[in-house]
């Protein structure tokens, strides 16, 4: 079942009920300002941190659960509705929630009376703007009552949903002509303040939210709403929020429009107050600059364009046209878009992110990279430096760091072995796709230390150096807290609740991943590559003989029969191997290591993924685990805590199904890699939405396996590092487009129906358009002359070059 349908032409996802199995989001903001958005108007804002700087309040966990965010009431007749149809909840005539690049529309219509409100946030602004146009479509004249609503948070999200005791004393507000200004803890360390404002003139306000609300009412029905009448209250202490009331007559036909801006405003310290502090007025100044820049149609208009020209922009450097909607929808659109939402967001705020918690992953962030280089390359070079920083002399890492401090984060650990290794993946993609070698020579500090500065490719041979010199007992790199798998915790035995599996006391253990063995092989030749860049000969040739051993000790050690092994717990027992009841084999050695050319030659590629299919495939995808782990396992940790068939244990983890996808290319198996894509592409499961229930548009992190209650059921949508790996999948190795040192190696791998394919790439300033076709004379002609290899050397910045690919 669908709940709504996809829009091409204008890049939107067009949601036709507010009933959807779960609140539909959307990001709002590209540089500094954000807001989450969904359809039905739920949500919330802040400024570049979503734990320290959060300007409205929002409750996870919350009954119902999508309350608050962006609230209008609109009445008419007596009867009183929400053109984003919460919080009223009266049904509406008429219920669309477009969701677009960065903005938000809702149409909706009750009795005669149509609405359009757009939600976006401009490209340069710290503010989001709601602009409401009303419009009467009757023949008669009508009286029109509006209230807008929203609550103020506290600033740090983690105290304001803690520290009550404090902060229902601390609230303050000042209100100015139209505009409510939140200035909470202004008058002591903060220079920065928040407002709500509307270009028209008002029948009143309120900011004291207990008021608003009324004594046993709730955002549904707010005695303020109810009563047509607000009280111009001004909030001291409790929950500060801001209300306008607008009335007008429209005549028939007859319509209006009116913008809303939410604003976050930083001041100069000595230019905090009007006047003397002791007057505790603020400096409204810039406040009132920034609403004057977006306080007519057109200039919202003109904002709204330059919204959808830096969006052509982002989307435009790789194009599909393959004849099948769904991909070009998804390559084009969807996939490219929510791998900017994780750049932007990285694991912090969406609907199963709190924005409180997790900072930048090493791992993650190295692999969300891969998403964007290609879109954001400056910013990728800064994104790379920035993680570098957090890495230790020894080629270990902090797991994560804060993105407003960009320091290592303590409390998440260090230790997770895999992470070093995603270094050199995305510095070698972005200097692939960029041809930029000077990164390698930018000096970066270990873990943050001054003096410690290094030129980056010490960085990278640091991380190369640190599995060789972290092995266990069969030569396998030792996991360290884990690996990829967060939740394969082989060294830290927990049985105390609450105590996190992840950084708890570490065992003396020797256990070992098979999964890091195949990255060093898959990376660790990217190393080679670079250092031979260097003109390190000596050097990479050793990498490459490591290469080879760790290929040979994964074929005798990490082999089981019939699939890669898993890992060695500490008791030098096999995870994930025939030999185990539960958890006999585990998908992401299957990926990584043929991904790397494990096994290749030798055929146990190809059995490994024929395992893989037979034990861990089923119709909604390939699950991470068979069978999934029935009870707790002391000695795998995390893993066996979900339920079987949830998350780590045995869902569809989907970030991982991506590499056994791209491991069907390496063995020519198009059909298999393709149908790999398939099952977990959103675009081709929209039809069962009411099964999978998380956005159509965008894919989830986990989605219920085969042995779940529930198969099918996705969870955590938008922040995960699915975004990249599929989008690396579908652009690199399906369609084919694999940016590599010395140019493009094109190599597409496609079902037969793609016979005629065409691709258009921006590279290195050169402009590539592709056409992939079916023939019996193969190979490559680049503007018209047959090339001898695969790889078509990189162009010119500004030219275009013709390719036609015959596959
Ligand atoms: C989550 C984490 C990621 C990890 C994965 C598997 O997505 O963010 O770092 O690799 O889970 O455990
Ligand atoms: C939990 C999650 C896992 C995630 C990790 C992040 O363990 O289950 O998916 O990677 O937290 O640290």
């Amino acid at each position: 079942m669908k709940y709504g349908f996809f829009d091409d032409a204008k890049r939107e996802y067009v949601i036709e009920t507010p009933f959807t199995p779960l609140p539909w989001i959307n990001y709002l903001g590209s540089n500094e300002f954000f807001g989450l958005i969904s359809n039905t108007g739920g949500g919330y804002n802040f400024y570049r941190d979503a734990k320290l700087r959060r300007l409205t309040r929002y409750r996870y966990n919350n009954v119902p659960r999508d309350t608050g965010g962006r609230m209008f009431y609109i009445t008419d007749d007596s009867e009183t509705w929400s053109p984003t149809f919460l919080p009223a909840k009266t049904p509406l005539d008429a219920y669309k929630c477009r969701h677009g690049m960065g903005y938000t529309v809702f149409e909706s219509e009750m009795n005669g009376l149509s609405s359009e409100l757009t939600c976006f946030v401009p490209v340069k602004d710290n503010c989001e703007i709601n602009r409401l146009i009303l419009k009467n479509t009757t023949g008669e004249k009508k009286e029109v009552g509006i209230v807008s609503a929203l609550e103020f948070c506290l600033w740090n999200a983690a105290d304001d949903g803690t520290n009550f005791q404090r902060n229902y004393n601390i609230g303050e507000v000042e209100v100015e002509d139209q505009v409510i200004y939140h200035k909470t803890e202004y008058r002591e360390r903060r220079n920065h303040y928040a407002f709500y404002s509307v270009n028209q003139k008002t029948a009143g306000f309120d900011t004291d939210l207990d008021t608003f609300l009324g004594k046993f009412n709730n955002y549904e029905i707010p005695e303020v709403v109810e009563e047509g009448k607000c009280r111009n209250t001004i909030a001291h202490g409790w929950s500060p929020m801001a209300c306008h009331r607008l009335e007008y007559t429209l005549q028939p036909g007859e319509e209006t429009e009116i913008i809303f801006i939410l604003g976050y405003i930083e001041v100069a310290k000595e230019d905090k107050w009007d006047g003397p502090a002791a007057g505790g007025v603020i400096n409204k100044k810039p406040a009132k600059e920034l609403i004057s820049r977006y306080n007519t149609s057109k200039a919202v208009a003109d904002e709204l364009t330059a919204l959808a020209e830096y969006w052509d922009k982002l989307l435009g450097k790789y194009t599909a046209e393959t004849g099948d909607e769904k991909l070009d929808r998804m390559v084009n659109i969807w996939n490219q878009y929510q791998c900017m939402i994780t750049f932007n967001m990285s694991r912090s705020a969406s609907y199963y992110e709190s924005g409180q918690g997790r900072g930048m992953g090493f791992r993650d962030s190295c692999q969300d990279l891969l998403g964007f280089v290609h879109i954001v390359p400056e910013r990728a070079r800064e994104r790379i430096l920035d993680i570098a920083a957090i890495q230790f002399e020894n080629g270990g890492a902090w797991h994560q760091y804060q993105p407003l401090t960009k320091r290592g984060n303590a409390d998440a650990g260090m230790g997770f072995n895999d992470d070093p290794l995603w270094l050199i993946g995305c510095t070698y993609a972005y200097i692939s796709e960029t041809g930029d070698y000077s990164i390698l020579d930018e000096l970066v500090p270990f873990e943050n230390k001054e003096g410690s500065e290094k030129p980056l490719f010490d960085h990278l041979r640091a991380s190369f150096n640190y599995t060789l010199n972290n092995l266990g007992p069969h030569n396998l790199p030792l996991i360290g807290r884990a690996d990829w798998n967060d939740c394969l915790n082989l060294n830290c035995f927990s049985d105390e609740p609450g105590e996190s599996f992840q950084t708890c006391a570490n065992i003396e253990s020797e256990a070992e991943s098979v999964f890091i063995a195949g990255m060093f092989v898959f990376y660790g030749k990217q190393f080679a590559e670079l250092c031979i860049k260097r003109g390190l000969n000596d050097e990479a040739d050793k990498a490459i003989e490591s290469v080879k051993q760790m290929n040979e000790t994964i074929l005798k050690h990490g082999w089981d029969g019939e699939w890669f092994l898993r890992a060695y717990d500490s008791n030098g027992d096999k995870v994930g191997s025939s030999e185990c009841n539960d958890g006999k084999i585990l998908i992401e050695p299957q990926g990584m290591c043929v991904m790397a050319g494990v096994g290749i030659e030798s055929g146990q590629a190809k059995k490994a993924l024929e395992s893989a299919k037979k034990y861990l495939t089923f119709e909604y995808g390939t699950c991470l685990v068979y069978p999934a782990y029935k009870e707790y396992h002391l000695n795998l940790g995390e893993i066996s805590s979900y339920p079987p068939g949830y998350k780590e244990n045995g869902s569809v983890f989907c970030h991982n199904n991506p590499w056994l996808s791209i491991a069907e290319t390496m063995v020519g198996n198009a059909d298999e890699a393709f149908e790999i894509y398939r099952r977990t592409c959103p675009a081709y499961i929209e039809d069962i939405s009411d099964i999978h229930r998380t956005e159509p548009y965008v894919y989830s992190q986990t989605i219920a396996g085969k042995e779940a209650a529930t198969p099918g059921e996705a969870k955590n949508s938008w922040l995960t590092g699915t975004a990249a790996w599929t989008y690396v999948n579908i652009s690199q190795y399906l369609l084919g487009i694999q940016p590599e040192l010395d140019g493009i190696r094109l190599k597409p791998c496609l079902p037969g129906k793609y016979n005629n394919v065409k691709l258009k790439r921006t590279f290195r300033g050169a402009v590539y358009n592709i056409t992939i076709v079916r023939s019996d004379d193969k190979g490559i002609w680049v503007d018209g002359n047959k090339i001898d290899s695969d790889v078509i050397p990189a162009a010119s910045s500004g030219s275009t070059v013709n390719v036609e690919c015959r596959i």
